[in-house]
């Protein structure tokens, strides 16, 4: 039976991506179009990390965002999107580290359901582990490192506000908004931009959600 802990194993991506060329995760691209096009410029330079097979890069492409790199640490789906969408740049690298990207390069960071996959192995929505953190920091840190100085992260999720919400506080320069769409069901869009955390949030999250928030060093 499959499990979800799949999600969160390189090899598990590795083997999918030698049949998948589309899957959408969460939702389509006319799904939340209208409120990702809110927050972004045609001319702006543009990182999607953890693409994956999704098609929100090209699509964007076909609005006339022509400036997208799209990052994914599966090597066969590089590899096949390289010769398919070459208009496009791609680099294999771990969004842990985004090591082959330099400081300051993009103006937008977007990522839709890709934290959720590095998260599926957490027993507790309330109570994440020491390791979950230290990756969150990792992944935050990366983005928040390839951002110019007024940059923004988008991040696409399912998760709740009020589990999401601190663990992007957790970076300490990100001012967090939450916009959505769907109609039965609701997704997220965090639009967080360069500055610094709100205090009043800061306070609200570590009222509510403290684990989130706490030492990664910590048991
Ligand atoms: C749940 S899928 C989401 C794909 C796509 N963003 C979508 O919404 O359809 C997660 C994607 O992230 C990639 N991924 C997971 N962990 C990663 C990591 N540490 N570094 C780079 N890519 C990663 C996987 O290979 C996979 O393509």
């Amino acid at each position: 039976m499959e499990s979800n802990a799949q999600y969160a194993e390189k090899d598990y991506w590795e083997n999918r991506f030698e049949k998948e060329t589309h899957y959408e995760w969460l939702a389509g691209f006319d799904s939340y179009k209208e409120v990702l096009l809110k927050y972004i410029r045609p001319e702006e330079r543009i990182l999607h990390i953890g693409c994956g097979s999704s098609d929100l890069s090209m699509r964007l492409f076909e609005l006339g965002y022509k400036n997208i790199t799209n990052v994914d640490y599966s090597e066969r789906l590089i590899w096949s999107r390289r010769e398919e969408f070459a208009e496009m740049e791609w680099i294999c690298d771990d969004i842990t580290s985004l090591s082959l990207i330099e400081d300051e390069k993009y103006d937008v960071v977007i990522e839709k359901a890709t934290i959720e996959a590095l998260l599926v192995k957490e027993k507790s929505a309330w109570s994440p582990s020491s390791s979950a953190l230290s990756t969150l920091d990792s992944v935050w840190r990366s983005i928040d490192r390839v951002l110019n100085k007024d940059g923004l992260f988008l991040s696409i999720s399912f998760t709740q506000p009020h589990f999401r919400i601190p663990a992007l506080l957790r970076n300490p320069s990100w001012n967090i908004e939450t916009d959505s769409f769907g109609e039965s069901f609701h997704f997220f869009v965090y639009v967080c931009r360069k500055g610094e955390n709100n205090e009043q949030m800061m306070e609200r999250y570590s009222k509510m959600a403290p684990d989130w928030l706490r030492d990664a060093t910590e048991e």
